[in-house]
């Protein structure tokens, strides 16, 4: 069923553990997160970013498609749409089902980032929805490849107080699209922030971290763990040995072994964050 974003982070926070947000790019995306969370009997944030809105020219279709099935799912389903960089997609959000919005000015200064920021806020709490914003630049996106940089509590704490968000992505050693486990994140710091910020905590870029990290994440006080990169390496190499092992031009079963090779990722880390925290 649709739920609000809102309630599914608060709902994670109040019983210490955490709720997944995987993104969206195709269809077969959204119909495995779905399942995968189905199976799970958990809730699920599902996710679209600005840029596969800009890989398929348009918003509506991918998002009519996520609408359809967050209602017809069994579980609680929230809409999210992610990394925005432009107030008419802010805009566009809550007619089309979304909850909340990730809206993406962490690469501006940091005078900028806060008008931009709360226009959005302005935009969406006027119809009842989410913004979530970030602060301290998440390495590895649009050239930002800077995962040494971190989240101070104290900037945290005026930002959210300046801005009005709701939720904030902060950079605690994550880096976007890594393709292996290998990011160590400052728990000190998450435990730190998690204590001084009065919204709930979201991580970027978690494909880079282990489970067991997410885990420990989730127990230090991280709410919100958005996956993307892991499901399509599971989406991609279902499709490689999908046409390995045949020359049919019908690509419905690579793409159904692709769907379901990302609902047991979906299922996988779905289990992960829902650990309790310390
Ligand atoms: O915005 C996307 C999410 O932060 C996921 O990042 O693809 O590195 O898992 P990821
Ligand atoms: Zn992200």
């Amino acid at each position: 069923m649709l739920t609000e974003t809102s309630s599914l982070v608060l709902d994670a926070r109040a019983r210490h553990g955490g709720v997944a947000a995987f993104n969206a790019i195709t269809l077969e995306h959204a119909e495995a997160i779905v399942e995968g969370a189905e199976r799970s009997q958990r809730p699920v944030i599902l996710a679209v970013s600005h840029n596969a809105v800009r890989y398929h020219g348009a918003l509506e279709p991918l998002a009519a498609s996520c609408l359809a099935l967050a209602r017809a799912a069994d579980v609680p389903v929230g809409l999210h749409l992610d990394h925005v960089e432009d107030l008419e997609l802010v805009e566009a959000a809550p007619d089309l089902g979304f909850g909340s919005v990730m809206f993406d000015a962490s690469t501006l200064p940091y005078a900028d980032n806060v008008e931009m920021t709360r226009r959005a806020a302005a935009v969406l709490h006027a119809r009842g929805r989410w913004l979530e914003s970030e602060l301290g630049e998440i390495g590895g996106k649009d050239g930002a490849h800077a995962p040494h940089v971190r989240t101070d509590p104290g900037e945290a704490v005026s930002f959210v107080d300046d801005t009005g968000v709701d939720a904030l992505a902060v950079a605690v050693g994550s880096s976007h699209a890594m393709t292996s486990a290998t990011a160590e994140l400052d728990l000190d710091l998450v435990r730190q922030l998690r204590d001084a910020v009065p919204v709930p905590l979201v991580l970027h870029g978690s494909s880079g971290v282990s489970d067991s990290g997410l885990s420990a994440a989730v127990r230090a006080g991280l709410v919100k763990i958005n996956v993307g990169t892991q499901l399509n390496i599971a989406f991609t190499d279902a499709v490689r040995a999908g046409l390995a092992e045949s020359s049919a031009p019908d690509p419905r079963p690579y793409l159904r072994s692709a769907r379901d090779a990302m609902a047991d990722v979906v299922a996988r880390l779905i289990g992960v964050v829902s650990t309790t925290a310390e």
